[in-house]
């Protein structure tokens, strides 16, 4: 089976799996307690074309969620809300490939590196993004997106730092995601929209494929609207 990142020989580690999730340019993010749903949520997200999760370590279950979304093996799938190295832990022996924090944690990213996670610790200011530079981390969750200045804030934060690039997250919906899409700095945009506990509740797996399909076409729409040199 071809590696889920699409690349030949595969690159090591993290950074393969971030160069995945700029391809991807979307990542649904996932707060899922049902571990049942798990195997029909994975269809309907690859079934719209989108296969990447982030179970947030949100719900009692969130381990057993990712065990069952990467043991399906159709999914780049990662943890979300890691807060610790032994979440770190946790979350790579459920088999994640990569992790998300909601803000910069040194030993979270250190842990996560030397597991050959990827790794997107959360910034929402300069003096974050710094941080994340000093231990060679350069792609970056800028959360919460939205409530922190959405674009505007993501093109004045990149201005200072051309080698970052950010995955913005929180509060991002269809509407707003072509408009994050658009900005240089951004290899992909994260959010719970297309995947959301309400729908999954609902068992409205149809809606999830939609609205992930929906996604790429945004994807691929910017991706083509770009300008040559930019991303
Ligand atoms: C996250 O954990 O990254 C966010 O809570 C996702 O944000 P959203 O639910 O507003 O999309």
């Amino acid at each position: 089976m071809n590696d889920i990142t699409g690349a030949t020989p595969a690159p090591p580690g993290g950074a393969a799996v971030l160069e995945a999730i700029g391809r991807l340019r979307v990542v649904p993010v996932i707060v899922l307690d049902d571990v049942a749903a798990a195997r029909q949520l994975a269809s309907a997200l690859v079934d719209g074309g989108l296969p990447v999760a982030e179970v947030t370590f949100r719900t009692a279950s969130a381990a057993r969620v990712l065990a069952e979304l990467a043991g399906d093996g159709r999914l780049l799938v990662g943890a979300g809300t890691v807060l610790s190295a032994e979440q770190v832990d946790r979350a790579y022996d459920a088999g994640a490939r990569f992790v998300v924090s909601p803000g910069f944690s040194r030993p979270v990213v250190e842990r996560a590196l030397e597991l050959g996670l990827g790794v997107l610790p959360g910034v929402a200011t300069a003096t974050e993004i710094m941080a994340a530079l000093e231990v060679e981390v350069s792609t970056v969750k800028f959360f919460p997106a939205q409530a922190c200045g959405g674009v505007g804030a993501v093109r004045a934060l990149a201005a200072p730092f051309p080698q970052v690039r950010f995955v913005p997250t929180g509060g991002i919906t269809a509407a707003s995601l072509p408009a994050y899409l658009a900005e240089p700095a951004v290899t992909a945009v994260g959010g719970s929209w297309m995947a959301s506990p309400k729908l999954i509740a609902a068992g409205r797996y149809d809606e999830v494929t939609r609205l992930s399909a929906e996604a790429v076409a945004a994807g691929i729409a910017s991706t083509t609207d770009a300008p040559a040199g930019g991303r």
